[in-house]
């Protein structure tokens, strides 16, 4: 991979998490914040954890201007009002991931319910808001962050729904340097909207059983996993 990852709202578990992973894997990653001085901040944290590793952080405009293959971990009542803001700065002919799930936790109601959202899901209002030209992936939505941020390989898989087969392959691609993860294509961006619906499940039933659960696709033939890691 030759272009930056930027983690827009790289300060939080998720994006922290992500970017650790991809760290690791040797990409370049920079931490996207309001806040340039704490996205250096997080960017140290991370090289302290992996020596070597190529990690800046810049504030969020500032991170935009710098790759156009961005990576969204915002809560989703930030969202919006982020992308719009971002908007004159994210670059056309670039693919803008997004891992945002509406939980109603962010309205004042429980983690495990989700929000209705006007476009059908918060990807789908990702992509109504992005600059035309601009490839929006949904993924990463059912990953949770203390497992990220942990040394242990993952025990998931991360269903990529977009509209555009490059970059699905490439995010595909991306998700599969993370150990244990195996890629699915989940075919178009409107699907995101059951596999948001997904994490407030999984957060429930980790309530429930007080667990760390994830997501596990069996039975497809081995070509539709992408995965880096036996
Ligand atoms: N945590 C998980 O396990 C997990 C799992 C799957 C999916 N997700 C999804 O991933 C996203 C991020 O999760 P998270 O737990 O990392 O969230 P978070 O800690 O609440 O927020 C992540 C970062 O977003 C920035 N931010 C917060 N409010 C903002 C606002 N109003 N406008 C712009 N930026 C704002 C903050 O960075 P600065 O203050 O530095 O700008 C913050 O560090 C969410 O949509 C979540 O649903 C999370």
């Amino acid at each position: 991979m030759s272009r930056a990852i930027a983690v827009l709202g790289g300060t939080g578990p998720q994006g922290m998490g992500l970017a650790l992973r991809w760290a690791r894997a040797g990409e370049t990653v920079i931490i996207g914040s309001r806040d340039a001085a704490r996205a250096q901040q997080a960017a140290e944290k991370i090289k302290e954890r992996v020596p070597g590793a190529k990690v800046s952080g810049m504030e969020n405009a500032a991170a935009c201007a710098a790759t156009n293959l961005l990576m969204l971990t915002v809560p989703f009542e930030g969202q919006a009002e982020l992308l719009k803001q971002l908007k004159p700065a994210i670059q056309a002919g670039g693919i803008l991931m997004d891992a945002t799930v509406p939980l109603a936790a962010g309205v004042g109601g429980r983690a495990s319910r989700t929000l209705g959202v006007w476009q059908g899901s918060a990807a789908q209002q990702t992509a109504e808001l992005a600059p035309k030209g601009v490839a929006v992936v949904a993924a990463f939505q059912n990953t949770g962050a203390d497992a990220l941020n942990g040394d242990a390989a993952m025990d998931c898989d991360v269903i990529v729904c977009s509209d555009d087969a490059n970059a699905t392959a490439l995010v595909c691609e991306l998700a599969a340097k993370i150990p244990g993860v195996r890629a699915i294509d989940g075919g178009k961006l409107e699907n995101a909207r059951i596999v948001e619906q997904i994490t407030a499940l999984i957060i429930g039933l980790n309530i429930r059983h007080k667990g760390h659960g994830g997501i596990r696709i069996t039975g497809l033939p081995e070509s539709a996993y992408k995965t880096n890691h036996p």
